[in-house]
């Protein structure tokens, strides 16, 4: 692979050297010259009238070779910007772009209507490289570091983000304050949705609804969906705004990291590590 660099055998840097010698060798020639010039030149010509300090400016044309040399670097400059390198021709990234969209159509195909189970197996190997450094490899939080998901999706989880409020997910409406509702009252309101907002509404949920909505929904996205609280789609949402927390921040995974099937598929493992 990695041979050793050897001057006689190689002609691409022989090349290179020579051309690097006679650079050298041709400027100093030049500089030469113009130094012996300047010894000897007497200077003749209008001056423009201008004096600074004794030191005078010749009115002297542009030469020719110069402005056509400034107005051909002009042109090429915008050529290159509008139609060369930059824009329109070969780039790393962009290869690699391509290469991990074809890998990622090629990863749907290959794993089109998943089953349950294949989304867990997924979800678990995801889980272990993307989050378990966070949440812990059992996903308890690693002592309250970050989210535990033996209580997060559940109504044990609801009754935390009622009892300490919830911060950090970035909606337009901002954080929610601790302590809305407290008792029996937070207990039936956590059940009730974590049950996905079905069955009989509590009346306490008027504590809940001024933000989220009569019906849970978020008010058009002005904060969390609360009908989807405890799904993979929840957990999507999340993985696509970051959760800048009291302990530290999440990263956000919508960069393409993950598709959107092992979001879900990662969302499927993390909700099933609360329903023991
Ligand atoms: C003042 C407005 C407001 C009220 C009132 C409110 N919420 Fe929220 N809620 C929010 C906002 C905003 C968020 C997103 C906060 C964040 O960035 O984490 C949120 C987030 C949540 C979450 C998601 C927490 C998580 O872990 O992701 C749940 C669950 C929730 N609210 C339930 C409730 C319930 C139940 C009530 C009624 C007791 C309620 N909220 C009342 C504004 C409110
Ligand atoms: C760099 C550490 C880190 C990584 C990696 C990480 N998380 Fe988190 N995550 C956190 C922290 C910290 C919180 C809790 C923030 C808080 O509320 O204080 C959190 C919160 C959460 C929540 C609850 C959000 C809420 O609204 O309460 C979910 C769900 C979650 N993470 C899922 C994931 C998943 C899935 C992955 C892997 C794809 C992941 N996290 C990777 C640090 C991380």
């Amino acid at each position: 692979m990695f041979e050793k660099f050897n001057l006689s055998t190689d002609d691409v840097n022989q090349l290179g050297l020579l051309g690097a010698l006679l650079i050298v060798l041709i400027s100093a020639v030049i500089i030469g010259k113009y130094i012996k010039q300047m010894k000897t030149d007497t200077s003749s010509g209008d001056l423009t009238g201008e004096d600074w300090d004794g030191i005078g400016e010749y009115r002297n044309p542009i030469p020719v070779g110069w402005a056509l040399a400034w107005l051909g670097t002009v042109v090429w400059a915008m050529w290159y910007f509008l139609l060369g390198y930059p824009l329109n021709a070969f780039s790393q990234i962009g290869q690699y772009n391509e290469e991990v969209a074809a890998s990622n159509a090629r990863f749907e195909s290959k794993w089109k209507d998943p089953s349950k189970e294949t989304l867990m197996n997924m979800g678990e190997g995801i889980y272990l490289v993307q989050c378990a450094p966070c949440h812990g490899i059992e996903g308890d939080g690693i002592d309250g570091k970050a989210t535990g998901f033996d209580r997060w999706g559940t109504a044990a989880g609801v009754l935390d983000a009622i009892n300490n409020g919830s911060k950090g997910l970035g909606y337009p409406m901002g954080d929610m304050p601790a302590g809305l509702a407290s008792g029996d009252d937070a207990k039936a309101i956590a059940a009730y949705v974590a049950s996905g907002m079905k069955g009989q509404k509590p009346a306490s949920f008027s504590a809940c609804s001024s933000c989220h909505g009569e019906d849970g929904k978020g008010l058009g996205g002005q904060s969390p969906d609360l009908t989807i609280y405890g799904t993979p789609t929840f957990v999507t949402e999340i993985l696509n705004r970051g959760k800048l927390g009291s302990i530290g921040d999440m990263p956000k995974f919508n960069d393409g990291r993950l598709t959107d099937m092992q979001k879900e598929a990662v969302g499927h493992y993390i909700l099933s590590l609360g329903e023991k």
